[in-house]
């Protein structure tokens, strides 16, 4: 790729770390004229901003972006957890965390190791299809976890992945229509599923619709992000070969470098913030409605001090088993990710999956996959794909 221009383009460049800490060395927060929005790169203003009361997920007046208004898709889009604040997020989240929680990670990686195992015996031998099909893991793990029927899995992640195609916006007229489409179905399905199936809201939880929206949600949430955690574990891999076998011989452990990634080179670089009234952030004046892309990744590699949290000496070394240090890759204050501890037992079952498969895959797969070099177009997720 070309020189990186800005911090979204920097999502889906090969490497965007050294671009991060140039302009960490410059700002650690500033104006980016070309995104019409304030940039915070260091880990200080990110984490300032992620606690600030008066930025929130939607901008001022806009709770769904203008081309899903109207849509079955806005209405499940405005119900989301995500995208809540206040009494309404915290009564949901609530209801959310009840619910993921009782998921031992143990057994949901057993699951996505069993899917994956499934996924590598099942796909023709090509990487693009072997890849897809592990990147689908996530969703038939979640699905099940969730209390979907066997037979209806397939058919939920196709559906969800839809749903999530709209999302981005990126995206165009044709993913748009697919995804209202997804969503009814998906609605429809988890509608007949909340007599018999589908986990009920906890007991003082939210009302019927709001909760239908979330168990799609759940889903949403975790496609594209667990899909990079995933990725980007093979790019780790496919960049230190030796790691590998020192996974095969239980030197490391899955888990500690699926959680490096998160770290390292999180799936979700960055996240967005807009002011619902003026406020100074970092010493600058923030007008109401302005946005502030918060550099999640650039944050992770700050070596500069930070609030409490032990601060890492070297956060540029990829270093699985490192002692706990400071991380953003899950977010942090009211909004942060209530499916960390799930989303790293299923890449790290997936990994377990290749590790038990014949040598040559998971080997193959991740060097190639770094080769590439390519990621999936976005805003803000980092997808390693085939072009
Ligand atoms: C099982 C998979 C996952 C599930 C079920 C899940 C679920 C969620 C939910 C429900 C939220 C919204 C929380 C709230 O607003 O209170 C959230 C936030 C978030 N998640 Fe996850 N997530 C998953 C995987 C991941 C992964 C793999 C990553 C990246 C490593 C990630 C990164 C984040 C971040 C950064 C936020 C905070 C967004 C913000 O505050 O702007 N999630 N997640």
């Amino acid at each position: 790729m070309d020189e990186i221009r800005d911090p979204v383009q920097a999502v889906t460049a090969p490497d965007p770390y050294p671009y991060y800490a140039a302009l960490r060395e410059r700002h650690g927060l500033y104006h980016e004229p070309r995104l019409d929005a304030w940039v915070a790169t260091a880990a200080a203003v990110v984490d300032a901003a992620l606690q600030h009361p008066g930025l929130r997920v939607r901008p001022p007046g806009q709770p769904v972006p203008p081309a899903l208004q109207g849509t079955p898709a806005g209405a499940v889009y405005a119900r989301l957890v995500r995208m809540s604040e206040g009494p309404a997020h915290a009564g949901t989240r609530r209801a959310v965390t009840q619910t993921l929680d009782p998921m031992a990670s143990g057994q949901v990686a057993g699951r996505a190791r069993d899917h994956a195992a499934q996924a590598l015996a099942m796909t023709a031998p090509g990487d693009r299809e072997r890849l897809r099909a592990l990147y689908r893991v996530p969703l038939l793990t979640m699905a099940e976890g969730i209390g979907v029927p066997i037979g209806q899995r397939e058919r939920v992640a196709l559906l969800t992945e839809r749903f999530v195609a709209c999302l981005s916006p990126l995206s165009g007229a044709p993913a748009l229509s697919e995804a209202q489409d997804a969503v009814h179905a998906l609605h429809g399905l988890f509608d007949e599923g909340l007599s018999s199936w589908a986990p009920a809201p906890p007991s003082g939880g939210p009302e019927r619709e709001t909760w239908i929206a979330n168990l799609i949600g759940l889903l949403s949430q975790t496609c594209d992000a667990t899909a990079g955690l995933i990725g980007n574990t093979l790019v780790a891999l496919g960049r230190e070969p030796a790691l590998v076998s020192r996974l095969r011989q239980g030197i490391v452990q899955v888990a500690e470098v699926v959680d490096e990634v998160a770290r390292h080179d999180p799936p979700i670089q960055n996240t967005r913030r807009y002011a619902a009234e003026p406020l100074t952030l970092a010493g600058h004046a923030l007008e109401a409605g302005q946005c502030v892309l918060l550099l999640l990744a650039s944050a992770n590699r700050d070596p500069a001090p930070c609030g409490t949290v032990a601060i890492d000496p070297a956060p540029d070394v990829f270093a699985p088993g490192r002692p706990p240090c400071r991380s953003f890759g899950y977010g942090a204050g009211h909004h942060r990710c209530p499916g960390d501890r799930l989303a790293s037992a299923i890449a790290g079952g997936v990994v377990q999956a290749l590790l038990a498969a014949q040598a040559s895959l998971l080997d193959g797969l991740a060097q190639r996959l770094l080769a590439s070099g390519a990621y999936r177009a976005s805003v803000n997720a980092r997808i390693p794909c085939f072009p």
